[in-house]
């Protein structure tokens, strides 16, 4: 479970320090922050839960060498916020939460860390559930649900869900078919050209969706492999040799599903798609980039929304893994692009503003509707 940004207040990176972030700028809002130390194995982390206003906050743990402490809590704090906004859009009964362990995996994770990292998750008595993020696998979700109930991402052998790519590429492409919808009057991609910049893990499932539904496929990869894999399977896929030429390309559809960042601003006016719509995180390169979108008439449809596939997955494994439950709940991303092309249209904002708002909505109306524990009893 990979990071997630929201498009209002995309940067917590403050000259001010992480506590002015916290308490008193706009951009936190955190509802709690716990610094972990294990001195025995070298573990150092930080849990962020931006707020359990729908329910246990949910997010993963990147396991990374930050530069400075100061940089792990300000990810902490960016991802665990995004992850608010990604979970309640998704429907799902979860707050916002987010870990980071520091240092290098390759050097220092070892079993006794991620036990003692378990320890101190299972602290928290529930309120934050965690996950895989970078730096952390299935294997060591293993490894932590030794010592905590609420660990999800396992491997299937131990109850888990296993790779979450099959229904985050699912979910993506629900989202593009309510985008055509939207744009052409049918929610199919039947006869559109779509490229697919990153055939990976996600990337490669998109395809064949794409594929299934009619549509004309182009890839690029930086891994020939990953190209040959398609190509081999799907000779009509044609393949282009970058990101830069699959955007100059005829396209209808363009589907960003390699990294972060990629619709900057010689991007966004190169696109001949005037539908962007993919599983990469945090597409937008910079603030601003949504409404150069929408100058342009382009129709983009936000990354946490479409991508929420994975995290539907994990929430699902809390209750014993059922994949076709899983499945139908991924099937509402469709439902849920369409009502955030909706409130852009209403609002006149691009569909990036309008998915926040809505996720901040479905926040408020819980707040505003929790009961008091001493009044339930
Ligand atoms: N796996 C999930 O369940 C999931 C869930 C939500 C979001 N995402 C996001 O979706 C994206 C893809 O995830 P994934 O799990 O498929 O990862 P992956 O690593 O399996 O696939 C990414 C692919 O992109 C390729 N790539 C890297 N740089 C590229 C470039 N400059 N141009 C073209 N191709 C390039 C890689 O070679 C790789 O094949 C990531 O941004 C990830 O954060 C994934």
């Amino acid at each position: 479970m990979t990071d997630v940004r929201p498009t209002s207040g995309t940067d917590t990176g403050s000259t001010e320090g992480v506590l002015h972030t916290l308490f008193r700028s706009d951009l936190g809002g955190h509802e709690q922050v716990v610094l972990c130390q294990d001195r025995a194995t070298g573990l150092k982390a930080v849990i962020a839960l931006h707020s359990t206003a729908l329910g246990p906050a949910l997010g993963g743990t990147r396991f990374y060498p930050y530069a400075s402490e100061e940089e792990a809590v300000r990810d902490a704090l960016n991802l665990s916020r995004g992850m608010s906004y990604k979970n309640a859009l998704a429907g799902l009964e979860h707050g916002g939460g987010k870990a980071v362990i520091i240092g290098d995996p390759e050097e220092i994770k070892t079993e006794q860390l991620l036990l003692a990292y378990g320890r101190f998750v299972a602290s928290l008595g529930g309120r934050y559930v965690t996950a895989c993020d970078v730096g952390t696998y299935v294997q060591d979700m293993d490894v932590v649900a030794r010592e905590c109930r609420w660990t999800t991402g396992r491997s299937p052998e131990r109850g888990g869900a296993g790779d979450s790519s099959v229904l985050t590429a699912f979910g993506v492409f629900q989202g593009m078919r309510a985008a055509a919808g939207h744009r052409w009057g049918e929610p199919t991609l039947r006869g559109r050209r779509v490229g697919v910049a990153g055939v990976g893990k996600v990337g490669h499932h998109l395809v064949e969706h794409l594929i299934e539904d009619g549509a004309q496929v182009v890839v690029t990869d930086v891994r020939p492999e990953a190209v040959a894999r398609i190509t081999e399977r799907h000779p009509e896929v044609t393949a282009v040799p970058d990101a830069a030429a699959l955007v100059r390309a005829p396209l209808d559809v363009y589907a960003p599903c390699a990294l972060g960042g990629a619709l900057d601003d010689a991007t966004v006016a190169a696109l001949t798609a005037t539908v962007v719509c993919g599983a990469a995180n945090n597409q937008l390169a910079h603030p601003g980039v949504e409404k150069d979108l929408a100058d342009r008439g382009i129709l983009y449809a936000p990354d946490y929304v479409v991508n929420a596939g994975g995290v539907i997955q994990v929430a699902d494994e809390l209750n014993g893994f059922d994949f076709d439950r899983a499945k139908a709940k991924a099937a509402k991303i469709y439902d849920t692009t369409l009502a955030i092309f909706d409130r852009a249209h209403t609002d006149g904002v691009p569909p990036a503003v309008a998915a926040d708002r809505l996720a901040e909505a479905r926040m408020a109306e819980a707040r505003a509707t929790r009961v008091p524990r001493q009044a339930q009893r």
